[in-house]
């Protein structure tokens, strides 16, 4: 459900048109340069792990910044550039256009059906829907890998609360509001009801929200960077509303509960940027499917 006027996010909206969204944000956004080389590196040691030619899916890729990275730095690897947005697509054709291991997929990912050894979400995660995860885990190899990367919300589970997703039995987003059992999942569907933990928790994390938007903002303020500005304006504004379902930042600690109950099991924990854990957002994880019972 989506409560704004536009129900779109900035990637698609027409004041960007013209511009390189992805390449922008990284001349005016904390942490994410750091990540790319980051996401190139940990490819590059499991190519060399795994001894074989890879296909490797950047899925939502944006207009392929990362894909072009790894196309260039991994010439005898397989790299597929997934994005779903015209504009994007034409950008990240154009970027991997020198390539001859690059090409680009231009279907939602649930569309794609080939196996992959490498699956990349990388600013992404909080943009596609949960199902996407389970897509992935029939398309990766036994020794396949998943690289997920995103800009969270800075952790705002206090200890009551890491206690209780730790242990939920569900992570169900309730008109963005977090639901951890069956039975609060079930009394939500019949009667609408939402536990006041969930709403208490919402409450957190619109503001660590709020703090870390302001740091973005005010880090692309001082490099002057007013694209990034206005588009994190407006990301600002989706994120912080509850309802708004494309654009819905959580917790590591939630998401990395809901990769587990997913079927995926930990391999590495990666934080990027050096801060203090109320400005500390971006986390590369790399995760493994689990056999399936
Ligand atoms: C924040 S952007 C990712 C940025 C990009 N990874 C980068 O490195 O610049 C998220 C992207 O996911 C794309 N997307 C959303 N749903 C998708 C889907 N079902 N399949 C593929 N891409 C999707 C959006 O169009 C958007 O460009």
């Amino acid at each position: 459900m989506t409560t704004t006027d536009d129900a779109t996010t900035v990637y698609g909206r027409p004041e960007f048109a013209d511009i390189d969204i992805g390449d922008t944000m990284r001349h005016g956004h904390p942490d994410i340069t750091d990540g790319d080389r980051l996401i190139v590196d940990l490819v590059r040691r499991r190519a060399a792990t795994l001894g074989r030619p890879l296909t490797v899916m950047d899925v939502g890729s944006g207009s392929g910044v990362v894909s072009a990275m790894l196309a260039h730095r991994l010439p005898e690897h397989r790299v597929i550039a997934n994005e779903i947005e015209p504009k994007l697509i034409a950008q990240a054709r154009s970027r991997l256009g020198d390539f001859r291991n690059g090409e680009v997929f231009d279907r939602p990912f649930q569309e794609w059906k080939e196996p992959l050894d490498v699956i990349i979400s990388w600013g992404s995660h909080h943009h596609l829907p949960n199902t996407y995860l389970d897509h992935v885990r029939t398309l990766l190899a036994d020794d396949g890998v998943l690289i997920i990367g995103d800009e969270f919300c800075p952790e705002y589970c206090d200890d009551n609360d890491a206690a209780r997703v730790t242990t939920a039995e569900v992570i169900h987003l309730a008109d963005g509001l977090v639901l951890t059992s069956h039975r609060d999942v079930a009394a939500y569907r019949a009667e609408g009801v939402v536990p006041q933990w969930s709403r208490d928790l919402e409450a957190k994390r619109r503001r660590a929200l709020w703090h870390w938007y302001k740091f973005v903002i005010d880090y692309a303020m001082a490099k002057d960077n007013w694209t990034v500005v206005l588009a994190e304006l407006q990301i600002t504004r989706d994120d912080l509303t509850t309802t708004f379902d494309e654009e819905h930042k959580l917790s590591p600690l939630i998401v990395r509960r809901d990769l587990e109950l997913n079927g995926f099991r930990p391999l590495s924990t990666n934080v990027i940027g050096n801060r203090s854990v109320d400005l500390q957002s971006f986390y590369l994880y790399e995760f493994a499917p689990r056999a399936r019972a």
